[in-house]
């Protein structure tokens, strides 16, 4: 188990750090870590991790409704890196339950709190109670109203317990999108068909959709939403912000 302590002196250590030596410390530091990766442009931790340690663990959670593309693009990341991809599927009773109830759609008449918890957030914290850390492709400027205050290294607000902290490693936090996206073309990184068909940040299929120019890249998520309320549960913390 971390001790707390560690948490702060790692933080403190990772200030003015790059992304690439933010992954190293985490890395060589906690040894139960794993990268969640969405299929997106956070294929730029993939990238950077491998060369720190080929043998990285990396989750990916398979709601059922992520976009074809992005299933394509998982199994391409797989090769490309010569990496396991962990999938994580939802509880099979507790979906059937949702949807003989309320359907495929659900989410777009009550909103996406009950479909993400299921689908995303249940299997997450599955995962999370077997780690000591993990590394999201979180940014800053990913979302004005809930990331802002995003840090590069943080006590995860939502799924540690007094007995288990839990830490969370967000190293591309302070990068912009222009940033990860001139990494990606300087490193001739693969990236998820679906970027260049106008998607900037991808989600399940029913609940992306592309941007118009100068559209924020959060627009094209649960669009039918207000902006606050576009986080899944994930980052519980950043929609507790988010409300405030
Ligand atoms: S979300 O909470 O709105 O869905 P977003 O798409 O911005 O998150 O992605 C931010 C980070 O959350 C990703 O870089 C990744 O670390 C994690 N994440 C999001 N979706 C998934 C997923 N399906 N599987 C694993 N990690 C994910
Ligand atoms: Fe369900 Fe949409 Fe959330 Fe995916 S993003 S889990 S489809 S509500």
């Amino acid at each position: 188990m971390i001790d707390p302590n560690e948490i702060e002196k790692m933080a403190s250590e990772c200030r003015r750090l790059s992304p690439q030596a933010v992954l190293e410390l985490a890395l060589s530091r906690c040894h139960k870590i794993a990268i969640a990766f969405s299929g997106a442009e956070d294929v730029a931790l993939i990238d950077m991790a491998v060369r720190a340690d080929p043998r990285v663990s990396v989750f990916s959670l398979d709601t059922g409704r992520l976009h074809p593309k992005t299933y394509r693009f998982l199994e391409k990341v797989r090769d490309h890196y010569s990496i396991r991809i962990e999938l994580l599927f939802p509880d099979a009773a507790q979906l059937e339950n949702m949807t003989r109830e309320k359907g495929l759609f659900s989410f777009y008449r009550d909103g996406h709190k009950e479909c993400c918890g299921i689908r995303k957030v249940a299997p997450l914290k599955r995962k999370l109670a077997t780690l000591d850390a993990w590394i999201t492709g979180q940014r800053q400027d990913q979302s004005p109203e809930t990331r802002t205050d995003i840090s590069v290294v943080e006590r995860d607000a939502a799924f540690s317990s007094a007995e288990r902290p839990l830490i969370k490693f967000n190293p591309l936090a302070e990068w912009t999108s222009a940033q990860v996206w001139q990494y990606i073309r300087e490193n001739d990184i693969p990236y998820n068909e679906l970027h260049e068909q106008g998607y900037v940040s991808i989600g399940c299929e029913p609940c992306t959709r592309p941007v118009l120019p100068y559209q924020h890249e959060r627009e094209g998520r649960w669009w039918w939403e207000s902006r606050e309320l576009k986080e899944c549960g994930l980052h519980q913390g950043n929609a507790e912000a988010g409300e405030r």
